[in-house]
């Protein structure tokens, strides 16, 4: 990768057709047509795969090489990871558009899979990708030691659970209608929805066995970026379009969500976000990685994207 001339663009459109490949794989599963249908629908064709090309990036940055140029164990390491991860993302989506939760009947342009398969298939579709998660990190992959499939389990379950994104979606139900303050916000925002991008960074450098230096780095960059990620969700379901969104738009202030948008307003909002970004963006270029411009791509992005 020559620094000089990296394209995001290009380098996006690379990496979705090696994991858009990889998660089809993955799918491709002796289940129940009743249930693997809605699995498919809910996780293949679909999303901006933020997750997994964050993982991605993570990888080539502590490595300095293209996922392409990586050892076929070593990119097989990173793309098990990235499915992993998207799987429970697509798990979340799917229980968070849920009538009991912010019952919403669209989702990245289609109807929500409980509109389309029924709320008992799409809570049990749900289920599956959640376990199928961890099934693919424990999978036998050559090449990888245990102890980094052990770390990777221990650390999408802790993003994942009950101090992470099922914690965090539980305060976002509990405070509906209530005002809270900047830290009880921060604290919701960074669980349901920081700690599975903040996981997604330190996921992608394990996989290709990072120093615990590069590990912390990544840790403290992921954790300001996957609160920036909630705030520009915030920002966006308040700015956007639901064509745009391919998402309800205006949903939060219908449902009488607390936001970073009702606490502080637009404008202050997408400022803390990108203040957020950048703190990220000087902590990764002062942390001595050895290539990341995917990496500082994808940072802005967070920030900087339509939807
Ligand atoms: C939406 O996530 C829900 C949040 C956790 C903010 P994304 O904006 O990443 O949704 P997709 O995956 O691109 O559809
Ligand atoms: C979602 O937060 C967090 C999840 C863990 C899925 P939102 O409820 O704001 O996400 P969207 O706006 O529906 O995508
Ligand atoms: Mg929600
Ligand atoms: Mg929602
Ligand atoms: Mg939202």
């Amino acid at each position: 990768m020559s620094q000089n001339a990296f394209d995001w663009a290009q380098w996006r459109l690379r990496r979705l057709d090696e994991f858009e490949w990889a998660l089809d794989q993955a799918l491709s599963l002796q289940a129940p047509e009743a249930l693997l249908a809605p699995m498919r629908y809910a996780a293949l064709d679909g999303g901006k795969r933020m997750r997994p090309l964050l993982l991605m990036a993570a990888a080539e940055a502590v490595t300095g090489l293209d996922t392409e140029a990586m050892s076929a164990a070593q990119r097989q390491a990173v793309l098990q990871a990235a499915c992993a991860l998207e799987c429970v993302h697509v798990y979340s989506l799917m229980h968070d558009d849920l009538p009991c939760m912010d019952d919403d009947d669209l989702r990245r342009g289609r109807p929500t899979t409980h509109v389309q398969f029924g709320e008992a298939m799409a809570m049990l579709a749900g289920d599956a990708l959640q376990t199928l998660a961890f099934e693919l990190l424990s999978a036998d992959l050559p090449g990888v030691r245990a102890s980094t499939q052990v770390a990777w389990v221990s650390r999408l379950a802790q993003a994942a659970g009950a101090v992470g994104m099922c914690g965090g979606q539980a305060v976002d139900l509990s405070a509906v209608g209530q005002r809270l303050d900047q830290t009880a916000l921060e604290a919701m925002h960074a669980a349901k929805t920081g700690a599975l991008l903040r996981a997604a960074l330190v996921m992608g450098a394990e996989a290709v066995q990072a120093q615990a230096s590069a590990l912390e780095l990544l840790d403290v960059v992921g954790r300001d970026l996957g609160l920036a990620f909630q705030v520009i969700d915030d920002v966006l379901d308040a700015t956007a379009d639901t064509v745009t969104l391919g998402k309800t738009a205006g949903k939060d202030a219908a449902n009488d969500k607390p936001t970073y948008v009702s606490l502080l307003g637009v404008d202050a909002a997408r400022s803390y976000a990108h203040a957020l970004a950048d703190r990220a963006l000087a902590a990764l270029r002062a942390g001595g990685l050895v290539h990341a411009p995917a990496l500082q791509a994808l940072a802005e992005q967070v920030v900087r994207r339509s939807h």
